[in-house]
């Protein structure tokens, strides 16, 4: 079986900055991995050079056992990698259905944005059709009509999730999904999020600083620290290792006197 998606050597720096030294990173089809580090860490980093939004200085990155390094952003898009943002830039005006439709076709690199936003592209019935699936799945379907203003932030995450399931991802990039919500809506996105990709079965790869989150949902787990990968492996024994308590939650060793 070919891996799904696979990274090896990427490095990218920023004017001296080195955001990522070497990082080599795998993604079965259908699995569910973490990939945590401190802030500044390159997280956001490695996502923008897997999306085809940064090019990496070196290293390859591979989808299906092929190296879509030198592909833009929409055709890497079409063969099935999606994404969420940091932070969610929604249209206040617009409703929960424009956003899904319109997300789907700008990120498969068709028809022309201003067209959509003035409404005059109209949608097809198969995106009516994949539309409506995702609203469902993900419980939004009372809200489809409403504009994204008037929804609570844990909703805008779940709008952001859904324009990214109208690709029909199968690997999702996820980064902070989390961001901002508090512990209610942070597990109800979880619960959300691990029937969603239980029912359609793509392999997610999630950034996250909420840590509860990440035990619950990933079964393995990549750890960044200043661009370095220091530590992989199951996510509870990675959670547990001595190295990534001190890089990422700033353990101090108990009775070091210091
Ligand atoms: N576009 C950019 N220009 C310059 N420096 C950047 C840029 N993007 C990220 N960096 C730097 O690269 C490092 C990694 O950032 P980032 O990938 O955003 O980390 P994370 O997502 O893990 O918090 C940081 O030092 C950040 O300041
Ligand atoms: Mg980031």
């Amino acid at each position: 079986m070919t891996t799904l998606f696979e990274a090896t050597g990427v490095r990218k720096s920023f004017s001296g900055i080195r955001a990522l030294e070497d990082v080599s990173l795998r993604v079965e089809a259908g699995e569910r991995v973490g990939l945590i580090g401190p802030n500044g860490a390159g997280k956001t980093t490695f996502f923008n050079c897997v999306l085809g939004m940064l090019r990496p200085d070196a290293g390859r990155v591979l989808l299906d056992g092929q190296d879509i390094g030198g592909l833009p952003v929409h055709r890497r898009a079409r063969r099935g990698i999606g994404r969420t943002f940091q932070r969610i830039e929604l249209f206040a005006d617009m409703t929960v259905r424009e956003h899904l439709l319109l997300a789907d076709r700008i990120r498969r690199g068709e028809g022309s944005l201003l067209r959509d936003l003035f409404g005059r592209g109209g949608s097809d019935a198969d995106e009516r059709r994949r539309c409506d699936e995702v609203l469902e799945l993900l419980g939004l379907g009372d809200l489809a009509a409403d504009p994204v203003e008037a929804l609570s932030l844990g909703q805008g995450r779940l709008v952001e999730v859904g324009r990214a399931l109208m690709t029909e991802p199968r690997l999702l990039l996820a980064d902070e999904p989390s961001s901002g919500l508090d512990r209610e809506e942070t597990d109800a996105l979880a619960a959300t999020l691990r029937e969603v990709q239980g029912d359609r079965g793509f392999a997610v790869l999630l950034v996250e600083h909420d840590v509860e989150l990440v035990a619950s949902f990933t079964e393995r787990t990549y750890v960044l620290d200043f661009g370095h990968l220091i530590a992989e492996g199951p996510t509870a024994e990675v959670m547990a290792d001595k190295r990534v308590r001190q890089a990422y939650f700033g353990d101090v060793e108990v009775g070091s006197g210091s």
